[in-house]
C-alpha cells in the first residue's frame, strides 16, 4: 500500500512526505518533480506553452503510473483531486491522506517556497491571497470525497506532521 498525501499548495505534502518516507524507508516521490523529469519542463512551461488542459492530462498519466502498488509516499500536487480517473488510482493505490492549512499560512509558505516560480503558475487572474481563497472553497468537496484521513498542518512542524501521517497508516494497516 502506497501512502498518497494530497491537498492544496503549501499544505507540506513534499516536506512531509519526505521525512515520512525516511522513517518508513520507503521511496518519496514528488509527482510535480516526477513530471517535471519526464517532459523535460517545468510546470510554468508546460502552462505557457499548453495551458493548463495539457498539464492536467499528463498529470493523469503520471498519476497512473506513481500509484501502481508499491510501497511509495506520494506528493500529488494541489489540483491532481480534481480528476475523477486520479482519484480513482489514488483510492486503489493506497492510503490517500488530506494535508490542510488555513489560508494564512498556505498564503505565507507560497511567497516564501522558492518552487512557487517554477512550479506553481497562477490559476486564476485574481491577486494570490483571492485566489488561494477562492480555490479552497471550490476544492474543498473535492479533496473531502477523495480523503481517507487529514491532517492539519497548520500549527505543525514537518516532524509533527509526518509522525500523524505515519500513526494513520499504521493505525491502517493494522486494522
Ligand atoms: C497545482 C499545484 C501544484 C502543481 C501545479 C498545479 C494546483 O502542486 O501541481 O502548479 O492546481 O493546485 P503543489 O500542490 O505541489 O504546489
Amino acid at each position: 500500500m502506497n501512502i498518497i498525501l494530497i491537498g492544496f499548495r503549501g499544505t507540506g505534502k513534499t516536506v512531509a512526505g519526505m521525512l515520512v518516507a525516511k522513517r518508513l524507508g520507503w521511496e518519496f516521490i514528488d509527482a510535480d518533480d516526477y513530471l517535471e523529469e519526464k517532459t523535460g519542463k517545468d510546470i510554468v512551461t508546460i502552462f505557457e506553452e499548453g495551458g493548463e488542459k495539457s498539464f492536467r492530462q499528463t498529470e493523469e498519466s503520471v498519476i497512473a503510473e506513481l500509484c501502481a502498488p508499491g510501497h511509495k509516499v506520494i506528493a500529488a500536487g494541489g489540483g491532481a483531486v480534481l480528476s475523477k480517473k486520479n482519484v480513482e488510482n489514488m483510492k486503489n493505490g493506497g492510503l490517500v491522506i488530506l494535508l490542510e492549512a488555513d489560508t494564512d499560512t498556505i498564503y505565507e509558505r507560497l511567497k516564501s517556497d522558492p518552487k512557487t516560480r517554477s512550479q506553481r503558475p497562477r490559476l486564476t487572474d485574481r491577486d494570490l491571497y483571492d485566489e488561494i481563497v477562492h480555490l479552497l472553497e471550490y476544492r474543498r468537496k473535492y479533496y473531502d470525497k477523495a480523503a481517507d484521513f487529514r491532517v492539519d498542518t497548520s500549527r505543525l512542524t514537518p516532524e509533527e506532521a509526518a509522525r500523524e501521517i505515519i500513526t494513520a497508516f499504521e493505525e491502517r494497516s493494522s486494522g
